[in-house]
């Protein structure tokens, strides 16, 4: 006979993970972490209902509080906009209507890294962004060092071959 006690002990500890995985999920799933390397494009996600937007959305970077970009009744307008990102901004013009309100952030800096927020006018989508340095590529390194040691090695036995 089990323990009717623990059973009903066991049943709220079900019910307590079951809304802590709930709430997880729905925190997770408005928060997008980006990646990128200096000098990369990257798009940063944020869809929207269309009709509940009105076709308003407001981008901004919440540390500095910097304006990305505005899309005012469905078009882009840059004229509050940070200089930081002048030229690099761009939107998906033809998903706007679709309710794509994603933007694609060119030529990234180290200095971009940050919390992009997407407003529509609440707050519906956060973006981690993080800008790491250019890697140096280990192939190309690799491969001039060692066509030149080739090189060398050929060059001597020619050399050898040659005055020997
Ligand atoms: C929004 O549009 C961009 C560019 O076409 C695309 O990469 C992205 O997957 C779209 N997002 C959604 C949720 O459809
Ligand atoms: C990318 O950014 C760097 C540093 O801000 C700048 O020197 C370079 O001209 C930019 N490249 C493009 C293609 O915009």
């Amino acid at each position: 006979m089990p323990n009717p006690n623990l059973r009903t002990i066991s049943k709220r500890c079900i019910l307590f993970l079951l809304i802590q995985l709930l709430i997880y999920n729905v925190l997770v799933q408005n928060n997008e972490i980006r990646t990128a390397e200096e000098g990369d494009t990257v798009i940063l996600p944020c869809s929207v209902d269309p009709t509940a937007a009105g076709g308003d959305v407001f981008w901004r970077n919440e540390e500095e509080h910097q304006v990305v970009v505005d899309i005012i009744m469905g078009k882009e307008d840059f004229n509050d906009q940070s200089p930081k990102y002048r030229g690099r901004v761009k939107t998906f013009t033809t998903e706007i209507a679709e309710g794509n309100f994603s933007i694609l952030l060119s030529n990234v800096t180290l200095s971009d890294s940050g919390i992009y927020t997407c407003y529509a006018p609440k707050p519906v989508q956060r973006v981690e962004l993080s800008v790491t340095e250019k890697k140096i590529r280990p192939g190309n390194g690799d491969v001039r060092s060692s066509a030149s040691s080739m090189f060398l090695l050929g060059f001597s036995l020619l050399y050898s071959l040659a005055f020997s």
